[in-house]
C-alpha cells in the first residue's frame, strides 16, 4: 500500500494509474476502521483495478464538537487493516491540505428536503459538512466509482445528489451494512460502548427485524410504536426516530405498496453514543 499525506503526489500517482486505463475506486472513511470498511475495500476491488481509501476526521460534519473529539482514533490498525486487504493506495491528509482556506466558509449544497429530515434534522449542518469532504476529496481524487456504506443510507442519498450535480461521471455504489453475530450493525461508534452496551445495542436491529417480520399486518403508527418499545426494552437512552419510508425518496409511508421499495430506519443512544442502523424490505 502506498501512502499519501499531500494532495500533488497522490495526484501524479493517479494520473500514471489512469493514463495507463487502471479503473480507480474511491473509499472515503474517517478512520476507526472495521469489517464494515472493509467490505467496502473488498467490494472496490471486485469493480476497479485501483483501490483509493482515504481517512479523513473531517470536522465540517460534527454538529457536536463533543462528537468529533471523541471521535476514535486507532491509525495504526486502520494502516494494518488496509495492508492486510490489500488496499493500494491510502490518502491520509491533514485538515489544511483538505481546507486550505480554513473550515469557516464552506460551500453551500442544494439538498432539498434530505439535508433536513432525520440525520439531518437531529444533526444541523451535517450534510453540508459530508457534501464539502466528499466533494473536496472526489476533486482531488476523480475516481471512477465511489463507495459508501449502506448502514449510513441517507448520506448515501445526499452524496448520490451532489455527484449527480457536480461529479456526473463519478459512480456510486451502497455496500451491505456488515453486522456482528448477533446484528448489530458495525460502527466506528460502537468503540465507545461497554462489553453490555455491545450486547444490549442490538435491540435496534431487533426493532427493525420487528417490523420486517409484521410488516404484512400494515398497520405502520403500531409497527413503529412496537419498535421504539423493544429499544426502550433493550435499555437505550433516548431515540431520535423510528421510520418507515420509501427507499427511494426516503419519505415516510403511511400504506404498504406493493412494487415500492421500502427501508426501516433507527436513531438511538445508548451510554451516549448515538447510533443509527436500517434494513431494507
Ligand atoms: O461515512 C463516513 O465515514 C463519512 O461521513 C465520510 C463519507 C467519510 C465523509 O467524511
Amino acid at each position: 500500500m502506498i501512502l499519501f499525506k499531500t494532495v500533488r503526489p497522490l495526484q501524479n500517482k493517479l494520473e500514471k494509474l489512469r493514463s495507463n486505463k487502471q479503473k480507480i475506486g474511491f473509499v472515503p472513511t474517517m478512520g476507526a476502521l472495521h469489517a464494515g470498511h472493509v467490505s467496502l475495500v473488498t467490494e472496490a476491488k471486485k469493480h476497479c483495478d485501483m483501490v483509493v481509501c482515504s481517512i479523513f476526521v473531517n470536522p465540517t460534519q460534527f454538529n457536536d464538537e463533543k462528537d468529533f473529539e471523541k471521535y476514535p482514533v486507532t491509525i495504526e490498525n486502520d494502516i494494518f487493516l488496509l495492508e492486510t486487504n490489500k488496499t493500494g493506495i491510502l490518502f491520509l491528509p491533514s485538515v489544511n491540505e483538505i481546507y486550505p482556506e480554513g473550515t469557516e466558509q464552506l460551500q453551500h449544497f442544494e439538498l432539498g428536503y434530505l439535508e433536513n429530515i432525520f440525520e439531518g434534522k437531529y444533526r444541523p449542518g451535517h450534510f453540508q459538512g459530508v457534501c464539502n469532504v466528499v466533494h473536496r476529496l472526489l476533486n482531488i481524487i476523480n475516481p471512477d466509482i465511489l463507495f459508501l456504506g449502506r448502514k449510513d443510507y441517507q448520506q448515501y442519498l445526499v452524496v448520490k445528489k451532489m455527484l449527480q450535480d457536480f461529479h456526473p461521471s463519478t459512480g456510486i455504489m451502497a455496500v451491505d451494512t456488515a453486522r456482528e453475530a448477533n446484528g448489530l450493525a458495525m460502527s466506528s461508534r460502537n468503540m465507545r460502548l461497554s462489553e453490555d452496551a455491545r450486547i444490549k445495542a442490538t435491540a435496534i436491529y431487533q426493532s427493525l427485524q420487528y417490523i420486517k417480520q409484521h410488516i404484512a399486518e400494515g398497520d405502520i403508527e403500531w409497527l413503529k410504536e412496537k419498535a421504539k418499545e423493544k429499544i426502550w426494552q433493550g435499555g437505550f437512552d433516548k431515540i431520535d426516530y423510528v421510520e418507515i419510508c420509501d427507499a427511494e425518496t426516503l419519505l415516510p409511508v403511511s400504506t404498504i405498496k406493493t412494487g415500492k421499495k421500502i427501508i426501516v430506519l433507527a436513531a438511538a443512544f445508548i451510554e451516549d453514543v448515538r447510533l443509527i442502523d436500517n434494513i431494507l424490505l
